[in-house]
């Protein structure tokens, strides 16, 4: 049996007739540019993550870089961030002409540590962007507690958290700024690129939305340089679709979570045997956008899994302080030691709604497999 890592195509069987006859819409409408759907997407999106405003963009990148330009963040600012995210969150800091500044992550959340922050802050730091990764909610109370303290911005780098929740707060509805993701692979993804930024404040609103249209201030007067970064009306149309079905989504791939931990924690390589499975924060609610295990032996399980048709994915292999790109920020091996302990430590084992029960005891079953082989001294052994 072949497992996926995920797998697009059943979900797509699901809604196909719903998704077809609003791409027919759309089409038939002429209208393809910041049309009514759109629009209709904003303010839905806005209702359900509870912000006054929603924005769409062409990418979580995008989310992400005109947050930072609408706060007026450049050159010469700092902003602090994780060094264990997707690459995106960084580039856009360094793109807009500001440092990027690391804190290291908790070991149980693979998320930035509010506890580091404070003595990462210098008369230059402007922002702080925590990344809700892998779907499960940073520590944000501590976060904005500082912010206020030290009159910083906060951008929630959301892309991978799309309706995981804070203390029963949709993520991205916290900080001045949330950024989302409708990369196809996220919980709510199009198909082809998106993203949105949510907030509350309306002239951040209304900066972004000039930002995205080349700095427009009404039409073909501006007064900033911008960006040609919109979503587009076809993408929302099919994101409205499936945004009515997202949490029933989320809901079973927290039961999938839910059956691997209760499989590995019953099983010979479960916690403290062999594997560390995710732990849920008290304040969180994870919305699994992958299931993310460690292990020392990560790199014999990842070829071993790969041998049986298990397909698995690195989130992230190097820590962001230790990339060639990087490099001028001057950090080095041992900075950021929980981070690069991730790296070296991550697996993400398949999960998606649709995934079926008996896949996921296959892939404890061959994960088990693998450490009593280990044990054996014959990692290998088919
Ligand atoms: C943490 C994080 N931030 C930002 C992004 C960028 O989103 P996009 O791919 O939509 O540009 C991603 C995408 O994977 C991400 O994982």
């Amino acid at each position: 049996m072949r497992i996926p890592l995920l797998d697009l195509k059943p979900q797509y069987e699901q809604i196909k007739k719903e998704v077809e006859e609003a791409v027919k819409e759309v089409l038939h409408s002429g209208y393809y540019i910041l049309g009514s759907n759109v629009k209709a997407l904003e303010e839905e999106m806005a209702r359900y993550c509870g912000t006054k405003y929603a924005v769409g963009v062409a990418s979580g990148t995008d989310a992400l870089r005109l947050s930072l330009v609408s706060l007026g963040i450049g050159k010469g600012d700092e902003v602090i961030t994780t060094p264990f995210t997707f690459v995106a969150t960084t580039e856009v800091i360094v793109q807009v002409g500001a440092k990027p500044v690391f804190v290291d992550i908790e070991e149980e959340t693979f998320n930035i540590d509010p506890a580091k922050i404070e003595e990462a802050i210098t008369e230059r730091t402007r922002a702080i962007i925590p990344v809700h990764l892998y779907g499960q909610t940073v520590e944000i109370e501590p976060i904005m507690r500082i912010a206020k303290k030290y009159n910083l911005k906060v951008i929630e780098d959301a892309a991978q958290a799309i309706g995981a929740e804070y203390s029963f707060k949709k993520v991205g509805s916290i900080g001045n700024v949330g950024c989302l993701s409708f990369f196809p692979t996220k919980n709510l993804g199009g198909c082809g690129d998106g993203g949105m930024v949510l907030t509350n404040d309306e002239k951040i609103a209304e900066k972004i939305k000039s930002l995205r249209t080349h700095g427009v201030k009404y039409d073909y007067f501006y007064s900033v340089f911008g960006y040609n970064s919109r979503l587009d009306e076809l993408q929302a149309a099919i994101l409205r679709v499936k945004l009515k079905y997202l949490d029933k989504w989320i809901e079973m791939r927290r039961q999938k979570a839910s059956l691997y931990n209760e499989l590995f924690s019953s099983s010979p390589s479960g916690p403290s045997k062999g594997v560390k499975i995710p732990q849920e924060a008290p304040y969180a609610r994870h919305s699994y956008c992958v299931y993310t295990i460690c292990t020392p032996e990560r790199e014999r399980l990842k070829e071993y899994l790969e041998a049986k048709g298990i397909k698995t994915k690195v989130y992230y292999p190097l820590p962001l302080h230790l990339q060639r790109v990087h490099k001028d920020l001057g950090y080095r091996k041992g900075d950021f030691p929980l981070a690069e302990k991730a790296s070296r430590e991550v697996l993400s084992l398949p999960i998606y709604p649709e995934l079926e029960r008996d896949k996921i005891e296959l892939v404890v079953k061959e994960i088990s497999n693998f450490f009593l082989s280990a044990k054996r001294g014959n990692a290998h052994a088919k």
